[in-house]
């Protein structure tokens, strides 16, 4: 059921405040303000010397996000791959460290033979899956459920939303464990998460402006997104959005590879949308919007209100996101990302909620 939405895509992008917010609520404390896993680890955090991620597309830029968490907040290193790779690296693992495996569906080929290899090689297999009756759930020692509900568009956005908030609670949780992160650290943390649903209420809001900017965007051939840090990975899925719905050419880059080749690219025609909240090195992001602009590229700017005043540069357009901590960007940022992609391939006349050539669910490799 579409509700009043004339796409699944729609519903599932406007259902993300309710659904991530029940996500949330069940992996923190309200009342004290800390993470609490409602899951039994058979491993102990403090002593991992590694973690490994694998998944597949937005699942697998989910993992990229986490991968920043987990070092930054909990020192603990990432080796992180698509699954289509990892399953066949034969990538040496030291039996009794951790690997997660992140799916919505749960019955992704390559992320499940990934998931096998990591067990045969004395792994402890946790999996954050929005299915819980998925082979990938059945066959993890632990599941941290996404409580996203059924996911019907073959575009991932609720579930993607759901995932980085699982993982984040994760990080946190074991950043705590390893004694990285400090009480305070801990509650501020917790209530930038608890932020999240209404932040991302406010981020809904400029539905209108996007669906406009959305119009302009369906001229281009090639769409260029960039960012840095947990940006970079949404730069990523940014892209992957738009090319799986719109058929439009997009690319995300970290910003910081922009002179190693793709700044050939830009032009009066190339549209470049930069997600870059007011954080510790949105100086350097500025940089390259210049780098941009010198050339005419035209910058559509994804960034709180410090960002838009600092910028200083001519942008095509501004979407003004609220102020939140930077840690929760990610999550929030999704949203004028996905709408953007919607909003261009519906104008363009596709069926968004059944992109040609694609499956929902990808049971072979
Ligand atoms: O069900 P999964 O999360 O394992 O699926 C992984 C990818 O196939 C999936 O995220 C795909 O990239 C989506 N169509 C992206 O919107």
């Amino acid at each position: 059921d579409k509700g009043n939405h004339r796409h699944f895509m729609a519903k599932e992008i406007h259902e993300q405040p309710e659904v991530v917010g029940r996500t949330i609520a069940h992996y923190v404390d309200l009342a004290t303000g800390t993470v609490r896993l409602p899951l039994d680890l058979p491993f102990d955090f403090k002593a991992l010397k590694r973690l490994v991620i694998s998944a597949c597309g937005t699942a697998y830029y989910a993992g990229l996000v986490a991968q920043y968490w987990f070092e930054r907040l909990a020192r603990l290193p990432v080796e992180i791959d698509v699954a289509s790779e990892f399953r066949y690296r034969e990538m040496p693992l030291e039996p009794g460290e951790l690997a997660l495996f992140i799916s919505q569906s749960g019955e992704t080929a390559d992320t499940l033979a990934s998931l096998r290899y990591a067990r045969a090689e004395g792994q402890h297999i946790v999996s954050v899956v929005n299915v819980p009756t998925s082979t990938i759930a059945r066959e993890s020692a632990v599941v941290a459920p996404t409580l996203a509900g059924p996911e019907i568009g073959v575009a991932s956005t609720k579930a993607f939303t759901c995932q980085l908030a699982v993982l984040l609670s994760l990080a946190v949780a074991a950043g705590r464990a390893r004694g990285t992160l400090s009480a305070e650290d801990e509650q501020r943390l917790v209530k930038a998460l608890v932020s999240v649903p209404s932040l991302m209420s406010e981020a809904l809001k400029h539905e209108h402006d996007i669906e406009l900017l959305s119009r302009d965007l369906a001229k281009a051939t090639d769409v260029l997104y960039l960012g840095r840090g947990t940006s970079y990975p949404l730069a990523l899925e940014g892209a992957l959005k738009l090319k799986e719905i719109s058929y439009i050419h997009a690319e995300g880059y970290a910003a910081g590879e922009l002179k190693h080749g793709p700044i050939a690219l830009i032009d009066e025609t190339m549209p470049v949308i930069v997600l870059a909240p007011h954080d510790a090195i949105f100086e350097k992001t500025v940089s390259n919007m210049q780098e941009v602009a010198a050339r005419g590229g035209r910058i559509i700017l994804v960034g709180d209100e410090r960002a838009a005043r600092e910028a200083s540069v001519e942008t095509w357009t501004t979407l003004t996101m609220p102020a939140m901590d930077p840690i929760v960007a990610p999550i929030v940022y999704a949203v004028p990302v996905q709408l953007l992609a919607y909003h261009t391939a519906v104008f363009m006349g596709k069926d968004v909620d059944q992109p040609r050539n694609l499956a929902k669910s990808v049971t072979v490799e």
